[in-house]
C-alpha cells in the first residue's frame, strides 16, 4: 500500500537561495533529526545512514531529475522503499513556494503501522518548517551545486514504484511497523533534500547538542516528533521486555521534556502570551494526566493487556498536548519573544533536561520553583535508581 503525503511552504528568500540550500545534502545532519549521515556518492546518488527510535536504517536513493531553481526528483533504489519530488516555484522576487511530494510503501506491515501516514506528515510537515527557518535566518545559502541530472527527461513526479528495487528490505530482524514508517519519514522527507529537520537531539544524553541557533520552539519540537516516533516503535515491537525498555525511554523523555518546559518555557508562556495563565494552567493539567499515566504504565509489563490499554491513553493524551503547544502555544510564544531569547531558552531547555529525572513523580508539584531546589536531586536519585535497576534512559 502506498501512502503519499504533499506539503508546501513558502520561504521568505529568493527560489535560487532556496534552491541552492537544498542542494547541499551532506550538511543535512547538522540538522535533520535522526539522519547521521549523507554521502553524496556522486552527481546522483546520495548514501543515507538515519536513526529513528533505535532502528538504523541505510539505504541508497538516485536523482532521477535535478533542474536548478525548479526540481528535485529522486527515488530509493536501496534501503526504505520512497520516492518523490520537489519542486521549487519563484513567488515574487523574494518568496518561493517548496512543495515536497513523496510516496513511501510500508510494506505490508502497516496494519500494525497504524498512523504510519501521520507520523510521515508530521515529519515532513517540521522538516520543512525548518528548512524555511534555517535558510530566511541564514538570509543566504551554505553552498550550491548548479549541474544538472536528466534535466531534460522530466520524470515527473516518480511513485514508488520507481524505488520497486528497494521492496523486502524493511522486515529486518526487530523493525517493524511504525519503526519502518518513522524511518521511512526520515528517509524519504531525506531523499527529498529537506535540509532542516526537528532539530537538536537531546535523548541521547551524550555530549552537549550543538544548537546551533536553534530557538526553543524547534527543541521542543524535536522532543515532541522524538516522543510520537517513539511510540509508534512501541506498538510495532512484539517483544514484551523490548517494549518495557522503550517504555521507559520514552517516559524518561517525556519527563525530562515536561520538566523543562515547566521550567523555563511556561514562565515565559506565563509572562508574554495574551493569555498566557489559562494556557500554562492547562498545560500543565494536561502534564499530570501524562504524569499520571506514564506512572501506571511504568509498573505494567510489556506483554499485560493493561499495558496497552495505558500506552493508547497516554498516546492520546501526548498527541492532544502536542497539538495545543504546537498550534497554538509555541507559535504565540515565537510571536511575542525576541528571538535571541527563543535561542536562550533553548540552551536552558537542553541543560534542564540533562539534570532532570527521569521517571514520573505525580505527587510533585509541577512548577519552576520545586524543580529548580528540588528537580536536580530527584533526577540524580532517578538516574541511580536507573543504573541500579539496569533501565537504559540515557
Ligand atoms: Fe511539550
Ligand atoms: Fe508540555
Amino acid at each position: 500500500m502506498t501512502t503519499t503525503v504533499e506539503r508546501t511552504v513558502t520561504v521568505e528568500v529568493p527560489v535560487r537561495t532556496a534552491y541552492n540550500q537544498w542542494t547541499q545534502f551532506e550538511e543535512f545532519p547538522q540538522f535533520m533529526g535522526g539522519v547521521q549521515e549523507v554521502t553524496q556518492v556522486d552527481d546522483s546518488t546520495l548514501h543515507w545512514v538515519a536513526e529513528i527510535g533505535g532502528v538504523r536504517r541505510e539505504w541508497e536513493a538516485a536523482i532521477l531529475e535535478q533542474v536548478p531553481d525548479q526540481k528535485v526528483a529522486w527515488a530509493a533504489t536501496g534501503g526504505a522503499t520512497n520516492a518523490g519530488a520537489v519542486h521549487f516555484a519563484p513567488s515574487g522576487p523574494d518568496h518561493t513556494m517548496v512543495t515536497l511530494h513523496l510516496e513511501f510503501e510500508p510494506e505490508g506491515l502497516v496494519e500494525r503501522a497504524g498512523d504510519a501516514l501521520g507520523v510521515v506528515e508530521r515529519q515532513a510537515e517540521a522538516d520543512l518548517q525548518q528548512f524555511k527557518t534555517f535558510i530566511e535566518q541564514r538570509g543566504a545559502e551554505t553552498g550550491s551545486w548548479r549541474g544538472q541530472v536528466n534535466e531534460d527527461l522530466d520524470v515527473g513526479t516518480p511513485g514508488v514504484e520507481a524505488a520497486e528495487d528497494s521492496r523486502g528490505d524493511s522486515g529486518k530482524a526487530g523493525i517493524s511497523g511504525k519503526a519502518v514508517a518513522a524511518g521511512v519519514a526520515a528517509a524519504a522527507v531525506g531523499a527529498a533534500g529537506v535540509a532542516v529537520a526537528a532539530g537538536a537531539r537531546s535523548g541521547s544524553g551524550s555530549g552537549t547538542a550543538d544548537l546551533d541557533g536553534l530557538d526553543v520552539v524547534d527543541v521542543l519540537t524535536a522532543d515532541h516528533r522524538e516522543a510520537t516516533a517513539l511510540v509508534g516503535v512501541i506498538w510495532a515491537t512484539t517483544d514484551a521486555q523490548q517494549r518495557r525498555d522503550l517504555a521507559d525511554q520514552l517516559i524518561a523523555e517525556l519527563v525530562r521534556h515536561a520538566v523543562a518546559e515547566e521550567m523555563y518555557v511556561y514562565p515565559a508562556m506565563r509572562d508574554h502570551l495574551p493569555d498566557g495563565e489559562s494556557a500554562v494552567r492547562h498545560d500543565i493539567e494536561e502534564h499530570q494526566e501524562l504524569e499520571a499515566q506514564m506512572k501506571k504504565l511504568e509498573g505494567l509489563e510489556g506483554s499485560q493487556p493493561e499495558f496497552t490499554e495505558t500506552l493508547r491513553q497516554l498516546e492520546a493524551t501526548l498527541a492532544d498536548h502536542i497539538a495545543d503547544e504546537e498550534r497554538e502555544h509555541f507559535p504565540q510564544l515565537r510571536a511575542s519573544l525576541p528571538r535571541e531569547e527563543l535561542v536562550q531558552l533553548a540552551g536552558k531547555v537542553e541543560g534542564a533536561k540533562k539534570l532532570a529525572p527521569t521517571r514520573p513523580h505525580p505527587a510533585a508539584p509541577n512548577n519552576e520553583l520545586f524543580h529548580k531546589v528540588a528537580g536536580p536531586g530527584v533526577g540524580l536519585v532517578d538516574r541511580l535508581r536507573d543504573r541500579l535497576s539496569g533501565r537504559s534512559t540515557g
